[in-house]
């Protein structure tokens, strides 16, 4: 049996959890689901980084000691966990005694060996990163990340020499491309190789700080920080000689996002390698949430709180927002607008619908249960082998962990699965009696909303269960294998009998319900806008897309169902009431110019996730586009 071992950062505990924190757990969190349906034995590491100035000025500032105030803080995150469907196996802290050990011994280890010594060093110290930069590291003289002026601080310290392996960690990532990813982060660290590395300040004297690890060597020193943090994610195995350790440190896989990289990808495995421990296997970084373009800040009030999304939406649609949304690598934005309309169109209309209405045919046609297929036709197996490459494609992206993708590809068989039902039409084989048939058409679509229930479990547990439970199984994680489904199209068996109705994600609320394009005034009737600021105007998203597809709205002569690539693996449905000046044909594969992240509305039914602006001229519309090929995402301005 394979095994898999994820890990988080370890939190500072000098602030609550928010969503940035969460992303990171719900991401490990899904992996490991997904691992654990892989049929591997899986574990899954998150836990507080508790030592530090950083913590102490928080605890004083809260006018509490620093124990007492680092229990409080660590708590709030370790109850935060369950309440957001992550199921960790364990939660390390800095201040366990185990790890305390931990840590002494791998010092005691590597300065046995000669790898650290004792030296004088002057250089500017941010108190806020907890480290020191060089003259030419600094930003007009300022920390590069807290814009604020370092001290100038000269002592003596102990260094680790992280120079020695240059040369090895340089070689090693180059010849395990897999080692760190994206490739931009691993691209990253190449070029920070290209110059010469420093040796690593690795204590705190304890004139300046207490609250660390002293180091077994010489008591007048503490660790710095993170050569104390890192070390977590051994010590929480057992190392050296756990089974733990000896089962799951083969297959580490640790996640964080790029501000912290460099401790990662650098001072990490040549930690390791100077301690003569095995590396870790992947290093995989992520980009920054950002809500409404800017940093999440406490000082600008836009920290986003999980359990207030979790109540607002629900576990299922907030976690299926953060991995959809997010492209591993890639800045992310958060905005409650945009997780309701993915909401509305991908939980509630494709996933939603496609149990509502396959169930209710079963009610209505088979009494509830599983029909007997018959032999399958061509166009039965066209979706059966779309099932089985969509399940291939999905295992490939989340054993990557790009999860947005993999989503992408499922919900693209999802919206197959609608589609077959449309095209098969049930109701008409009902009408003609061709029982057989509708048999067969049923048992597939009920073998499809099974894969379906297994694949989307990692990312909605809940939903997941839900799903398998309205189908009549059992679900047992330690008995699926996603890689076995990816070959083999498992039928239900016939005869079970399913939920009468499903009613899975209704939809969420706040969607602007315009089912009329008001009319357009005529130009001169119009009075003289409002003088608008630079900042309205930089509200507006606006972006090349290319027209994917496009077909006419049922019920009225105006409108147009535009799919729409905007890039970046984003693709939005858009009514656009272009139906008078352009036939659907006319207008597939061209450029067009879009508002992308103007409230999303439903018109006729359809939720429409943006506009295409048009140029009204004497005779018609006329699309606005780009004057040569560009790519989809392209932004203007
Ligand atoms: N204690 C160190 C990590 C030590 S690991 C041996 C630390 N802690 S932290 O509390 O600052 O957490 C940083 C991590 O939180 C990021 O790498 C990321 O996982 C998560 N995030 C915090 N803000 C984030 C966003 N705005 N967006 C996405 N993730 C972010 O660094």
């Amino acid at each position: 049996m394979n095994s898999f071992y994820v890990t988080t950062p370890i939190y500072y505990v000098n602030a609550l959890p928010h969503l940035g924190h969460a992303y990171t757990t719900i991401l490990a969190d899904c992996a490991n689901r997904f691992h654990r349906l892989l049929n591997e034995k899986t574990y899954f590491l998150t836990g507080t980084d508790e030592h530090g100035d950083k913590i102490v000025q928080a605890a004083e500032k809260n006018g509490e000691d620093p124990k007492s105030y680092v229990d409080k803080i660590s708590a709030r995150f370790q109850g935060l966990w369950p309440e957001l469907g992550v199921e960790n196996n364990a939660f390390i802290r800095t201040t366990f005694p185990s790890h305390k050990r931990c840590v002494q011994r791998i010092l005691q280890d590597v300065f046995d060996k000669g790898d650290i010594y004792f030296g004088e060093y002057g250089g500017y110290y941010c108190y806020g990163c907890e480290c020191f930069y060089t003259e030419k590291e600094l930003e007009n003289g300022l920390c590069p990340d807290h814009l604020e002026k370092p001290t100038y601080i000269k002592e003596e310290n102990y260094f680790f020499r992280m120079s020695k392996y240059q040369d090895w960690l340089k070689e090693h990532i180059l010849s395990h491309p897999d080692f760190i990813q994206p490739r931009q982060y691993r691209a990253e660290v190449l070029a920070m190789l290209r110059e010469p590395l420093d040796d690593l300040c690795i204590s705190r004297p304890k004139t300046r700080l207490t609250w660390g690890i002293e180091l077994p060597f010489d008591q007048r020193f503490v660790t710095y920080v993170w050569f104390d943090a890192l070390i977590n994610y051994v010590s929480a195995l057992g190392w050296p000689d756990h089974e733990l350790f000896r089962t799951f440190w083969p297959n580490a896989h640790h996640l964080v996002a790029k501000d912290i990289l460099k401790p990662h990808a650098v001072f990490w495995p040549t930690m390791l390698k100077a301690a003569g421990i095995e590396l870790y296997k992947g290093l995989r970084v992520h980009g920054y949430w950002k809500v409404d373009e800017t940093k999440m800040s406490k000082s600008l009030g836009n920290v986003v709180d999980p359990l207030e999304m979790r109540k607002k939406y629900g576990l299922d649609g907030f976690r299926y927002f953060l991995m959809r949304e997010m492209q591993l690598g890639h800045d992310g934005s958060f905005s409650e607008q945009a997780l309701v309309s993915r909401f509305n169109a991908d939980l509630a209309n494709d996933l939603g619908n496609l149990f509502n209405r396959s169930l209710s045919m079963a009610r209505k046609y088979f009494q509830g249960k599983v029909p007997q297929s018959g032999a399958w036709t061509a166009e039965d197996r066209e979706i059966v082998d779309r099932g089985l490459r969509t399940m291939h494609d999905y295992v490939q992206c989340f054993q990557d962990f790009r999860m947005a993708r993999g989503l992408e590809t499922f919900w693209e068989f999802i919206r197959g699965l609608n589609k077959y039902i449309d095209l098969s039409a049930p109701w008409k084989l009902r009408k003609e009696g061709d029982m057989d048939r509708l048999a067969t058409v049923m048992a597939l679509v009920l073998a499809g909303l099974r894969r379906t229930a297994l694949a989307v479990w990692p990312i909605m547990p809940d939903a997941g269960q839900k799903m398998c439970a309205q189908l009549g199984l059992d679900f047992r994680p330690e008995e699926i294998d996603l890689i076995e489904e990816a070959g083999n199209w498992r039928q239900l068996q016939p005869g079970t009998a399913l939920a009468e109705r499903s009613n899975l994600f209704p939809r969420q609320e706040f969607i602007l319900e315009q089912e009329q394009i008001t009319e357009s005034k005529s130009r001169e009737q119009e009075p003289e806008p409002a003088e608008a600021g630079y900042e309205d105007f930089q509200k507006l998203q606006l972006l090349t897309g290319k027209v994917l597809a496009a077909e006419k709205v049922k019920g009225t002569d105006k409108l147009l169902k535009l799919e729409v690539d905007l890039g970046e693996e984003r693709k939005r449905t858009i009514v656009a009431g272009l139906a008078k000046d352009y036939a659907p044909q006319e207008i597939q594969g061209r450029q067009v110019t879009v508002v992308a992240n103007l409230k999303p509305r439903k018109l006729r039914g359809i939720l429409s996730q943006g506009m295409v602006l048009t140029v009204h001229t004497p005779s018609g519309l006329t699309i606005l586009s780009p004057e040569q090929d560009v790519p989809p995402g392209s932004r203007i301005s």
